[in-house]
């Protein structure tokens, strides 16, 4: 039996955002975002036409909610702030029902010995600016720099963990590589530019961060994909796995620690004539506002071979046209979603911020398991037995742990997710919890095995295995 003690003061906790989480109430001054649009116009993408406005209604049951995680032993817990409820309109005036919202759930978290780590940007564009372009207009970037002020003068005084985005990556992708997320609009140029301007609205918001003298820290949670090549000692093979790196991980990792763009990435987007538009002082500000704290996402690798399909220019230029995904034979997957299982990423992603990235302050910010059809692991009791999502957890736990005896900086480890949450277009499909959510009995609350194994991990700053 070998024992995993992690360092004092270790954060245990776990991640959920704003728009997957409180729901939405007639006359709650909330404006519309991307989602509540998309929603509207094609209810039939999201799984069983289930919408954001019926998430697990934190809105109304966050202090059941918040004792259900002290019970499930979390010593902090991450969520981000709906720009859509904060300011309905993107711009101007502040809803006061919001302030009063996250002031009540921010003191309720603190009175339960919860540290808050809020994030700013989770997805969740209002609708107002959308309409004129959203990330892909410059004008969103001062917009949200001023979002970001209020949220810390607002709150400033008591969050002392601050993120500006969490996954940018994932807004890039999603709305305009491969559709899945609003305004669904396949393009690469305009994906550079929103990349871009997400890179410089991040810097801009930890200068006035800064300049504002709280006593906290500020920083980016980045999704982090180690990107395996097929064959170590092909060449091809490994450059294509380079690109991947460059364009998923790189294109966010280097500009927020390192303050500048990788070379190789940009050699890419010069050779496709789609340098975004960068203004006088931008680089600057990039290269001078890097974060405190990284926070990590995991959840599985990329396997990358070179470039054997054909490449299909329909859609114009796209990262794919530089590698494939390959297929390992015998890799572990996720039966429920379809994701790999490899426990041995989160080290290597750890190795690579030690080696490679000056060991900057990090934590694990989102690891988990999502599985479909969790009813079938119903006892008698009503509990759930989801002992796969404890050998999940354990495995990746192991990995963190040997990484910090290795000299990473590793402060903590956050679990997506609490409470099971809407995810999406994906809606509930997948269970993601410690705690089970019964939509047909009003979001009634059951924790489940792994909420109550986390709670004694927490309590022992470790576990025996
Ligand atoms: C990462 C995202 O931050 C979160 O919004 C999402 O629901 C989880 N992954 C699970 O897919």
């Amino acid at each position: 039996m070998t024992t995993y003690q992690f360092p004092a003061g270790f954060w245990w906790g776990s991640a959920a955002s704003g728009p997957q989480t409180e729901g939405r109430l007639p006359g709650d001054g909330k404006g519309d975002s991307i989602w509540d649009q998309w929603y509207q116009e094609s209810p039939e993408r999201f799984f069983n036409q289930v919408g954001p406005e019926k998430t697990s209604q934190f809105l109304t049951k966050y202090q059941e909610d918040i004792q259900l995680m002290k019970a499930t032993g979390h010593t902090s817990f991450r969520t981000s702030i709906q720009w859509s409820r904060l300011i309905p309109e993107g711009t101007g005036e502040v809803n006061q029902q919001a302030v009063t919202f996250y002031n009540k759930v921010i003191d309720e978290l603190l009175a339960n010995d919860i540290e808050p780590f809020i994030n700013l940007f989770h997805f969740d564009m209002p609708m107002a600016l959308q309409a004129k372009g959203g990330w892909l207009n410059r004008e969103t970037v001062d917009a949200y720099v001023e979002f970001a002020k209020t949220c810390f003068e607002l709150f400033g005084d008591r969050v002392t963990k601050w993120f500006t985005h969490n996954e940018p990556i994932v807004p890039v992708e999603g709305g305009y590589l491969y559709d899945f997320h609003y305004p669904n609009h396949i393009n690469m140029k305009e994906a550079v530019q929103v990349g871009y301007h997400e890179n410089l609205a991040s810097a801009k918001a930890i200068k006035v961060y800064h300049s504002l003298g709280l006593a906290g820290e500020i920083g980016i949670i980045l999704n982090l994909t180690p990107s395996y090549p097929r064959d170590p000692e092909n060449e091809a093979d490994v450059k294509a796995a380079n690109y991947a790196d460059l364009f998923f991980n790189r294109s966010f990792l280097d500009p927020a620690i390192k303050g500048e763009f990788p070379v190789g990435l940009i050699e890419v987007i010069k050779e496709l004539e789609m340098m975004p538009q960068i203004e006088e002082g931008d680089l600057e500000t990039i290269k001078e506002n890097t974060i405190d704290l990284l926070g990590i996402n995991y959840y599985q690798p990329r396997r990358i071979k070179a470039k054997e399909s054909a490449v299909d220019h329909s859609n114009g230029p796209l990262p794919d046209d530089y590698f494939d995904n390959y297929e390992m034979p015998g890799r572990k997957m996720n039966p429920y979603r379809g994701w790999e299982i490899y426990e041995k990423g989160v080290y290597d992603i750890l190795t690579n911020v030690r080696e490679n990235y000056g060991n900057i302050r990090c934590y694990i910010s989102e690891n988990g398991m999502g599985v479909e059809g969790e009813e079938q692991y119903i006892d008698e009791n009503g509990a759930i037995q989801d002992d796969y999502r404890i050998e999940f957890v354990k495995d990746h736990l192991k990995f963190v742990h040997q990484a910090i005896q290795e000299g990473s900086n590793v402060q903590g480890y956050h679990m997506w997710t609490c409470m099971d949450n809407w995810s999406w277009m994906n809606a509930y499909k997948n269970r993601y919890g410690f705690i089970a959510v019964d939509l047909e009995q009003d979001g009634k609350r059951t924790i489940k095995k792994s909420g109550h194994w986390y709670k004694a991990v927490s309590d022992a700053n470790g576990f025996n295995d």
